[in-house]
């Protein structure tokens, strides 16, 4: 089945495996995509879809250095060299719209201004990655550091960045991407109004769980205004308190999430899971809930194997499975996966920071770099 060919809406794809969204940290100055992330991308083009690195709607939602961004006229250029590359490799690529919220740094935003949040509330100890001090800006040499001091969003601002999403969606569709996923996952803003320990508003925004709801509802029907809801999707992470966010009650706020997911009609949710080891796993009971909940395409991501995939597709649970670390170190994933072929482990060093190293230079199952 995870081999089989999957209608996603009008896009068709050649597979039900899904390259995750995965930071690298790789952009130019000016926060822009490079040939080098064009052949990393194209190299990767086998997995049914791609779903790009969190990438900035705005200089704001930056919260880790050498991200690369979709709000200016040289970014949309850079994704575009990304999008023909991968489209020509017979791929197709959503872009995952990102906005860290409070996740950011003084030293990477406008002003060196405290970056924003529902609430005013630190996350004691969640560190971003920023240029290590004194050295060059594009060395990519950067450390960890606590994340600053965010202030509280007043409503005309949530306004705006509601627009800014709308813009970079269609920024996005102007750089080839067939579609985009928002990032209301992992802690970052979209997450920080849905979960009730992060929101602590008393104002439209925040309060009662369809308070907390609204923002990622007006975010996520601008978008669908912008660009139609059949290239959105939407990515979810209901059990992680990745960056200090938590919710009371995971079960309640997430299927009343895919309920009014399923009302905007976006094409699929995709449902990290377990991603570094701080996850819960999900009981069938809420997997089953979610597919009663949303009648679009599930996507799950999160230490999957080939075995745990064919699982997740015959209970019904999921339609997609995205494969992350494993794509990192393995540009040919489809055909390993399918042939049962030893997987080559990732290089966590290389992960985040400059250069081909850990990137583009991890071998095929044959023993070749991977020709675009
Ligand atoms: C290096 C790295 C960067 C990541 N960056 C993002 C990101 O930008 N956006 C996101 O939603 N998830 C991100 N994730 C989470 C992955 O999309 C995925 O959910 C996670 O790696 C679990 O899947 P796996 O066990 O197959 O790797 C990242 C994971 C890794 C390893």
């Amino acid at each position: 089945m995870l081999f089989e060919p999957y209608k996603l809406e009008q896009l068709q794809l050649n597979n039900r495996i899904v390259m995750p969204p995965m930071t690298r940290a790789r952009s130019a100055v000016g926060e822009v995509a490079t040939e080098l992330m064009a052949e990393y991308y194209a190299q990767r083009a086998s997995a049914g879809l791609i779903i790009s690195e969190g990438t900035q709607i705005s200089r704001q939602g930056q919260g880790y250095a050498w991200t690369p961004g979709i709000y200016t006229p040289e970014q949309i250029k850079g994704w575009k060299t990304v999008t023909d590359a991968v489209h020509k490799a017979g791929g197709k690529m959503f872009a995952q719209l990102w906005h860290v919220g409070r996740i950011s740094h003084t030293s990477l935003q406008e002003n060196g201004e405290a970056p924003v949040a529902p609430s005013a509330i630190l996350a004691k100890g969640v560190k971003v990655y920023v240029p290590k001090q004194n050295a060059d800006a594009q060395s990519g040499q950067g450390e960890m550091v606590q994340h600053s001091m965010p202030r509280e969003l007043t409503i005309p601002e949530i306004q705006q960045i509601i627009q800014t999403y709308a813009q970079a969606a269609k920024n996005a569709i102007a750089a080839g991407f067939d579609g985009v996923e928002l990032h209301a996952a992992n802690g970052y803003l979209l997450e920080q109004f849905t979960d009730s320990q992060t929101n602590l508003r008393t104002d439209e925004y925040g309060g009662t769980l369809e308070k907390r709801l609204r923002f990622l509802k007006e975010v996520t029907t601008a978008v669908s205004e912008a660009i139609g809801s059949h290239r959105v999707g939407v990515r979810q992470a209901p059990l992680t308190t990745q960056m200090g966010a938590v919710d009371d009650n995971p079960e309640e706020t997430y299927i009343a999430a895919a309920r009014m997911l399923n009302e905007i009609g976006v094409a699929y949710i995709h449902i990290a899971e377990a991603d570094w080891e701080d996850a819960p796993v999900m009981a069938p009971a809420f997997k089953e809930a979610y597919r009663e909940a949303f009648k679009g395409t599930l996507i799950y991501s999160g230490k999957y194997s080939r075995e745990r995939a064919h699982e997740a597709l015959k209970n019904g649970w999921a339609d997609l499975i995205g494969f992350g670390r494993p794509f990192i170190a393995n540009p040919d994933l489809p055909y390993r996966l399918e042939n049962g072929l030893p997987l080559n482990a990732p290089i966590i060093e290389k992960f985040f920071g400059a250069g081909p190293e850990g990137y583009t230079d991890y071998p095929t199952y044959h023993g070749s770099k991977m020709a675009v």
